[in-house]
């Protein structure tokens, strides 16, 4: 496995990618890795020749205020990982190399980022500029022929998508299934926050979607979110959203059509903002007579 530190470097690795028919898989990351991470590292290996994975905290997706400074970092036990899991190339650069001085272009896609986490009450739709920035200059950089994102960030990955369709990006998008804990709660680097009280606490996050999935076969999508919202609360979550949403639009789903329902949230536990989501099939609604 060999580490990539400048752009340059990664500029080089691709001309010389591109003079053969290998296909390339691309893992952007912001390390602290974990299983969920590992999981797209695992399929990359598996589908592609060469698999890249970047490694940069960017602060651009950062709003003033959020963890930056404090975002949990390992890099060598981030390399140890990568190498294990069969990367060939790290791409881990300082941020002076993403953006130097002068640097002022922004890619932002519209609409979709400006519910859910990229509401003015929750990450603004600054954060989904600086996602969609940072992942453009990776495509562009490493030019792979499939990347590979995380269903836990399920806003993320429909933001990406309709960027590298709009943007006509040789790209495939690939977004794998949330790895969890053995008690539901979704991986995430930023678990590393909690207090072991809090830990305990956010198990109520995966189990309110559950309770949601429950409810809404039964008694339909408004009871189905009251149900979910409640669970939260009687573990002492407030979220900062509980919604029902149709995956690739992010329209608000109304629960009487056949699509399936994406209930995405986002809380807040003991200061540590977490976010999961369970994607709900509709029930049948025709049913055949014999
Ligand atoms: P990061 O939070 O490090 O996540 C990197 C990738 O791992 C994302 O595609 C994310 O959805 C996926 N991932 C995280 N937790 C997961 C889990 N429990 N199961 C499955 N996949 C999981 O997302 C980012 O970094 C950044 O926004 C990035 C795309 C790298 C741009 O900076």
């Amino acid at each position: 496995m060999k580490v990539l530190r400048t752009p340059a470097e990664v500029h080089a690795l691709r001309d010389e990618l591109r003079k053969g028919t290998d296909t390339v898989g691309l893992v952007p990351t912001m390390g602290y890795l974990h299983e969920g991470h590992a999981s797209l590292l695992k399929a990359a290996r598996s589908d592609c020749d060469v698999v890249v994975m970047s490694l940069f905290v960017n602060p651009t997706q950062f709003r003033a205020g959020e963890d930056l400074s404090t975002y949990p970092r390992d890099e060598e036990r981030d390399l140890t990982i990568a190498e294990g899991a069969g990367v060939d190339f790290v791409y881990a650069p300082v941020p002076d190399d993403v953006y130097p001085a002068g640097f002022a272009t922004k890619v932002e896609v519209e609409g979709l980022t400006e519910v859910l986490c990229g509401s003015e009450t929750s990450r603004g739709p600054g954060h989904f500029a600086g996602v969609t920035t940072i992942v453009s200059k990776l495509f562009n950089a490493v030019d792979p022929d499939f990347a590979y994102f995380g269903q836990k960030d399920a806003q993320q990955a429909t933001v990406i998508r309709r960027m590298a369709e709009d943007l006509e990006f040789r790209t495939e998008i690939v977004v794998l299934p949330t790895v969890r804990e053995r008690d539901g709660l979704a991986m995430s680097s930023r678990n590393a926050y909690l207090s072991p009280e809090a830990r305990e606490r956010a198990t109520a996050i995966w189990a309110s979607l559950l309770e949601t999935e429950a409810v809404f076969a039964e008694s339909g999508l408004e009871a189905a979110l009251e149900a979910g919202r409640r669970h939260l609360e009687l573990a002492g979550i407030t979220p900062e959203y509980y919604e029902a949403r149709y995956p690739g639009t992010l329209d608000p789903a109304e629960g009487d059509s056949d699509e399936p329902i994406l209930v995405a949230v986002a809380a807040n536990v003991d200061g540590t903002r977490l976010i999961d989501n369970i994607l709900i099939e509709p029930p049948r609604t025709t049913r055949r007579t014999p």
